[in-house]
Order: C-alpha cells, then structure tokens, then sequence
C-alpha cells in the first residue's frame, strides 16, 4: 500500500479531457429572438435541410401532377377507344401504366427524403436540446424534474417534427387540389361548382372535429405521462416501497391513472365515431349531385361519359388534402404548444459559465480561501442566508475537517468550491485566483469533488473509476482503488474490476459505492481534494484499514473532509465549525472540544444519528468506537 503515491504520477498542469464528443454539431440553431414566432425561430432547422425538403416536396408535386392526368386518359380511353374506337385502346392502356410507373417512383423518392428531413429535423433538436441541457448549471437541475423533462423532449421534439415535415406536404397536395379544379372547371363550370358545394362543410367540419378532439388528445398525452412517472418511481423507488409493503397502495395509484387514461382514450373514441362517418361521407353528398347534374348534361348530349368519369376521380382526388387541412390545425396547436416547452428550455441561459477571457488553472498550488462569502439558492429569499460572511483559509497540502449540524451548509461550502454555484456576495479563490475568472473545466479538474451520495454509472467497475481519466491504464485503477480501500472487494466479485455495476450501483453496498466514487476521484489526482461525507457509509473497521492509504494520499494536497466520525476528523491538522453560516471555531481537535461546546453537541449528535443509520455490524463497529469517546 506504500506505493499508491507514485503510481497515480502527479501531474498537476491542466490538460482538457481529450475525449470529443461523438456526434457532428446539429447544422441549424433555434433563433435565440424570443420575439419571433414558434415557427420562424425554428426556420433555420429546417433550412439546414433545405435540399433533401425541397426535392421531397417537388417529386411529391411531380408524382401528384402525373396522376392528376390519369383522369384525363381515361376520358380520351372511353371517348375514343371505347365510344368512337377510333385509337387503339393499347395505346391508353400504356400511358395509363407508364403514367402510373412514374408515379410511383417520384413518390417512392418523395416519401424517403421526407421522412429522412423528417427525421434528421428531429435528430437536430434532440441534440440542440440535449446539448444545452449539458450547458445548464445546477440551480436549473435543482428546479425541474428529470422524468418530466426527459419524456417532455420526446414527444414534444416529435410533435415538432411532425408539423414541419408534414404540413408543407399537405400544403403541396392541396396545391394539387386546386390544378385538380382548374381541370374540372375546364370540363363544365356549373357543374365543378356544384360538385364543391359540399367541400367547405368538409373543411369546416374537419376543423371542428380536431378542434374538439384536440383537447382530448392533449389529456391523453398528460395522463400517459402521469402513468409513466408512477411507473418510473415504482422502479427507481422500489426499495422504498417495498421495504414500507405499500405495493398495493402504488398499484391503486396507478390503477386510478390507467382509469383516467382509459376516460380520455374512451371520449377520444366517442368523439372519433361521431365526427369521422359525416367528414367521410358528406362528399358522397357531392357526387351524388354531380351524378345528378352530370347525368342529365349527359342524356342532353352536352357532356361525354368519359368526362364524367375523369371528373369524378377528380373529385375524389380533391377530398384527402381537405380533409387534412383540418390535421394541419391541430398538428399546429400542439407543435405551437410542444415548441413553447422546447424553447422553455433553451431560453434557460447556464448560470455558472466560463466568462470571456477565463484562465486555464495551471500548476495548481492547493491555496483554497473563501473571503466573506455570503450564499443562498435564492430560493427562500428574507430568511438567513445558508453562508454569512463564510471566511476559511486553507493552506497548500493542509487538511481540514469542516464539522457542522446537518444543514448547516457544509455541503454548500464543497459546491462553491468547486464552483457549482456562484457565491452573491465575497469570493472564493483557488491560488489567490477567484473561481469566477478560472475556466470552469480546469478549475473542476483541479478541484476533486466526492459528493455524499455515490453515484455510479452502469457499467464495469474500471471504467467508473477511470470515468474523469478514461485514458488512464489498469495500474493506476488499480492503484486509486487500493488507496481509496476498494481493490479487496472489488477482486471478490465474480468478474472483478470488469463487473457491471447495476443501475446507479445498487448492487454493491452504500461504502462500496462510496468507496469507488473516492477512486474515481483520487485517480485524477487532483490537488484539491473534497470530500463530502464520503466515508459516512463505510465501516469503522475499514476506514481503519485504508486510514494510512488516505492519510498518505493527503499529504500532498489541500484536502477538506466533511465529517463527524472521530477517526476521519483524525486525518485532519486543523477542524473548521461551521455554524450559523460562519466559521464559529477553528483550531485542533482538542482544542475545540475543551473551548467550544457547541463542538461537543454537535460530534454526539452525528454519533446518535450514525447509530441509527448503521446497519447491523456498522454498529457493533460504532459501539467498540464509542468507548473511544
Ligand atoms: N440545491 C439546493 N437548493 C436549495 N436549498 C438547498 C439546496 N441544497 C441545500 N440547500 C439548503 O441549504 C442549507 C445547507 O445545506 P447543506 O450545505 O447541504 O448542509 P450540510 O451539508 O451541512 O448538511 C440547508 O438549509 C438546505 O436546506
Ligand atoms: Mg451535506
């Protein structure tokens, strides 16, 4: 264990992790001018794909327009082939397919490039919502919830999508709605006119239906979301709600959820088989007047057969695009209200960033001082600050424990430090440089942070502690993890250091998960060390066991443990006691137990609350420990 120091090599100027990110930038931003409408700031999206859309949308046009002529042979077919027999009937037969080939074909095209812009479109904000989520500072994480906001993206991204890739080519086919016309005017006017008597009843109606199903399908869309959260928190909570057997109680949650999804899909239906047959059949309304009409210009003799037939594939052409216009509103509703909430969070500016100009921290000394700082998370504004006028200085290669009640913002203190939030009043400064001016990468690559709550990510034990250094070889892991007292357990599981840790490591313990996230950090070696709680979860016993590991690994850097344990609180040279938002007391170990009895109040209460919080053999450890007191 005497090794550790000169396996993890010092390295101590600061190089960028030299990973890239794996995917090209999206081509097309969001227009940052709130003042522009939904649609226009989402234009140059799809103008970055303004090739493939445009030649979707112009072959779609082409294969409308080569079917549109189909009626019109088929009119020449029965006037001349069939009537008069003055043409083969081959020779239409031919066109007909020919025509009908081409069609095919430039839809084929037309469809292919539309759903790939559809789907780059929607590939696009994926990755400018994702990356600005990356830019986001805590207190945004702090306000919104991740479930929320992560099923939000995906369908509002889809709504999105759907609108701009779809409505223009519902617009081009209503466009060939209109040449349809034009050719039925071309036939006999009175007659076209009388067949579009039905054709605004059509719309209109069309528009009613989605304007009351809208609603509907709005309700569907949160109540489906209300289940998934249930159902999100039943797994991610399940030891929870096991361990209080309240799986019937989450069951009838989600069972009065699936009861008002099943409400709204129902009305849905309703609406659905109330509206459709009217929108469906009222142009049958049409031809039966041009049937009427058609009919008696017929035996009149002032129309041939074949023009009504042409006529009346015409008609049915025209119908579809009306029909969808009704869509086109709805699609725009929620797309309107999905990009809002797209929006919501781009507009959300990062908070904590690098300002312009800021230094890389090279060479890093460990000189930590906070002067004066005054801190909230600006969320209960008029009550005492968390931090008031908070001063500390830490010299290079000191420790310090920094002891304190529970929320008395020792936690706090290790975020500014690391510069998660900034401070509203005073400074903090690394070698005598406030944070604010150093670049944020370099500063967090200098200032090592373990948080009290392990997170791991799932996947193999190795590649967790190489997560801040994942050039780093197996000897360094193995060297971080013997000093953070890990490599013992992590060669007893079944695949040692390839083992998969499972979702946020649940399969190991609280001081094993805890133990890797000081791995993690010790690999990166970095000259400011925090350590938030970080030995809470591990036993008495093995912090015992890797007391010299640690206390060799703190030599040479500025370290700040947060902690309540006697033994941790040994590691130190000096503790800090935060109270009140001030450091009220600072000095050796024993002198604050003999002057400062808030000191003494404050260890014992950490102590009864440890015992509570062990697990059985933690505290046969704890007990031994407390003859020591
Ligand atoms: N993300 C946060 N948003 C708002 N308030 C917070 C947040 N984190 C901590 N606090 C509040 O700040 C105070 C100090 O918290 P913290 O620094 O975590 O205390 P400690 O680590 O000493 O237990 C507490 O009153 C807590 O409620
Ligand atoms: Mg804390």
């Amino acid at each position: 264990m005497s090794n550790q120091g000169g396996a993890i090599a010092v390295e101590r100027d600061f190089q960028p992790m030299a990973v890239e990110s794996r995917y090209p930038p999206p081509k097309g931003a969001i227009h940052p001018d709130r003042a522009r409408s939904w649609l226009r700031r989402a234009l140059p999206v799809m103008a970055a794909h303004k090739a493939m859309f445009l030649t979707a949308l112009l072959m779609s046009f082409a294969s409308l327009v080569l079917t549109l002529f189909i009626p019109l042979l088929l009119d020449k077919a029965i006037t001349n082939s069939i009537i008069h027999r003055t043409v083969p009937l081959m020779f239409y037969v031919w066109w007909v397919v020919g025509l009908g080939l081409a069609g095919t074909a430039t839809s084929y095209v037309s469809r292919l490039f539309l759903f790939e812009t559809a789907f780059r479109i929607e590939f696009d904000l994926r990755n400018i919502i994702y990356e600005h989520l990356a830019q986001l500072s805590f207190p945004f994480y702090d306000r919104v919830q991740s479930g929320q906001l992560i099923s939000r993206a995906n369908s509002d991204i889809r709504s999105v999508q759907m609108y701009m890739a779809f409505a223009p080519m519902i617009l081009v086919q209503c466009g060939i709605a209109v040449v349809a016309f034009g050719f039925m005017l071309a036939i006999d006017v009175p007659l076209a006119l009388l067949a579009m008597v039905t054709m605004p009843f059509v719309v209109v109606l069309g528009i009613r239906m989605r304007k009351s199903m809208f609603p509907v399908s709005w309700l569907i869309q949160a109540r489906l979301a209300e289940v998934a959260t249930i159902v999100d928190e039943n797994v991610n909570g399940v030891r929870v709600v096991k361990s209080f057997a309240a799986e019937p109680q989450q069951l009838h949650a989600l069972a009065r959820t699936a009861d008002k999804v099943q409400w709204a899909y129902v009305k849905d239906a309703d609406l659905r088989a109330r509206f459709s047959p009217m929108v469906q059949n009222l142009p049958q309304v049409g031809l039966a007047l041009v049937l009427l009409y058609g009919g008696y210009l017929i035996i009149h003799g002032h129309l041939g057969i074949g023009a009504i037939v042409a006529f009346n594939s015409w008609l049915l052409m025209l119908q579809a695009p009306f029909m969808m216009l009704g869509m086109i509103v709805m699609m725009g509703q929620r797309a309107a209200a999905s990009a809002e909430r797209i929006y919501e969070i781009l507009d959300e500016e990062p908070t904590v960033l690098d300002r312009p100009g800021a230094v890389d921290l090279q060479h890093c000394t460990g000189d930590v001082r906070f002067e004066s700082v005054v801190f909230d998370y600006g969320r209960d504004a008029g009550g005492p600050p968390v931090l008031d006028h908070f001063s500390l200085h830490v010299q290079p290669g000191e420790t310090i424990a920094l002891v304190g009640r529970t929320g008395s913002g020792k936690s706090t203190v290790a975020r500014l430090l690391a510069r998660f939030y900034d401070v509203n009043e005073g400074a903090v400064l690394v070698d005598g440089q406030d944070v604010r001016d150093l670049s944020l990468s370099s500063l967090r690559a200098q200032v090592g942070i373990v948080l009290d709550e392990a997170f791991l990510f799932s996947a193999s034990i190795r590649d967790n502690i190489a997560y801040g250094r994942p050039a780093a070889g197996p000897d360094a892991v193995v060297a971080a993890a013997t000093a953070a007292g890990a490599d013992q357990f992590i060669r007893a599981l079944p695949e040692g250091y390839d083992t998969v840790v499972g979702e946020r490591g649940y399969t190991l313990s609280g001081g094993q998960r805890q133990r890797i996230a000081i791995a993690r950090t010790l690999l990166v070696n970095p000259p400011v060390l925090i350590l938030d709680d970080a030995t809470s979860a591990i036993d008495v016993q093995v912090e015992q066991e890797i007391h010299a590991a640690l206390a060799t690994l703190l030599r040479d850097r500025t370290t700040i443990v947060v902690a309540h344990r006697l033994s941790t609180i040994g590691l130190a040279d000096r503790v800090v006691l935060l109270d009140g938002g001030r450091a009220v007391a600072d000095g050796t170990h024993a002198e604050l137990l003999a002057t400062t009895p808030l000191y003494g109040e404050v260890l014992a209460q950490a102590d009864a609350a440890a015992l509570n919080a062990l697990d059985a053999d933690d505290t046969a450890a704890a007990y031994g420990r407390t003859g020591v007191l």
